[in-house]
């Protein structure tokens, strides 16, 4: 096999109305929700640097400009706490080298295939990546790392999977896995959203992307698919047989930041892993979890 051609671009669809979290997200982007003192978007940005991205291509709407703004440089803010003598520490994520930081406008939410397709003069023909900022995946190391170095092994497409309750496959983007090649397996066919009982495994697409430009192609015929959106699963699926696929399976832990739960999940899970807030975290979630009715009636035997 020839060399793949390195990743150096991501794109970041977050073009999506957020609806799940009105009124939060009526002003502000689904994306730029904290969990603890960072944007879901700035743990994707680090994680795609980790991967050794250089390009970040951020497919915004109407509303969203607060991500645009917490990557540039906030200069006012940088005097007053330079002048204060306050560290500076805490905005060294938010710096993007100058050039490096690409929108695109997706006027209308069509769906994540069509925020896709809306990077495709920008992604040209390179292959890349596609992080979703609303799946915060935890790990040693990140999900997007993982993938590159897969990707370096086998080139192509390569998304990475899940393994989530049978029950529960109806959400989400599913693959019908093929052969295994060490930790990867072969990816040889996808469905957006099955019904339980028709769907081919229950691996799910976890929101993280490595693939060719050819994917764009297919994407501009604009066909619709599940919810009457224009689906990125339904396009990657015309691609398996044509080029290289494979599924990577996540060496840690996945949160869904687009439901409720799954952030409140997350802001706990890292808030305990942090040294400067578990001790206070703990005996807080202790003292809530003893307040419960359903704790008290279990600690009294009922
Ligand atoms: P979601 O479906 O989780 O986001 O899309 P949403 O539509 O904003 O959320 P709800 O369901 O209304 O609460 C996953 C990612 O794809 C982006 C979203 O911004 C999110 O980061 N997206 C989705 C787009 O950029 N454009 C779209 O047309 C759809």
């Amino acid at each position: 096999m020839a060399k793949p051609k390195p990743i150096r671009k991501a794109v970041f669809p977050v073009a999506g109305l957020g609806t799940r979290f009105l009124p939060a997200t009526k002003a502000m982007p689904k994306e730029m929700l904290p969990i603890i003192d960072r944007p879901l978007i700035q743990y994707a940005v680090d994680e795609a640097r980790e991967a050794g991205i250089e390009q970040l291509v951020f497919i915004t709407g109407r509303g969203k400009t607060a991500i645009v703004e917490h990557f540039d440089m906030a200069f006012e803010l940088e005097t007053t706490m330079r002048d204060r003598q306050k560290a500076l520490d805490a905005l060294a994520p938010t710096r993007i080298q100058p050039g490096n930081l690409l929108t695109v406008r997706q006027q209308v939410p069509l769906g994540l295939g069509h925020a896709i397709w809306c990077a495709r003069a920008v992604v040209g023909d390179e292959p890349f990546a596609v992080i979703l900022p609303d799946e915060l995946m935890v790990g040693k190391t990140g999900c997007l790392k993982q993938m590159v170095d897969a990707y370096a092994e086998v080139g192509g497409n390569l998304i990475s999977v899940l393994e989530v309750p049978h029950d529960a496959v109806s959400s989400y983007g599913v693959i019908a896995p093929g052969a295994r090649k060490g930790k990867l397996t072969e990816v040889t066919g996808l469905v957006e959203k099955p019904r339980i009982e028709a769907a081919p495994s229950n691996l799910i697409v976890s929101g993280r992307y490595i693939l060719q430009p050819e994917v764009m192609q297919i994407l501009g015929r604009q066909e619709r698919g599940a919810g009457g959106e224009i689906q990125l699963t339904d396009a990657m699926a015309q691609l398996i047989g044509r080029q290289p696929f494979h599924a990577v399976p996540f060496a840690g832990r996945r949160y869904d930041c687009g439901s409720k739960a799954g952030f409140v999940e997350a802001t706990l899970a890292l808030a305990l892993a942090r040294p400067d807030l578990a001790d206070d975290v703990r005996r807080t979630a202790l003292e809530l979890l003893g307040a419960t009715p359903l704790a008290k009636a279990s600690a009294m035997g009922c």
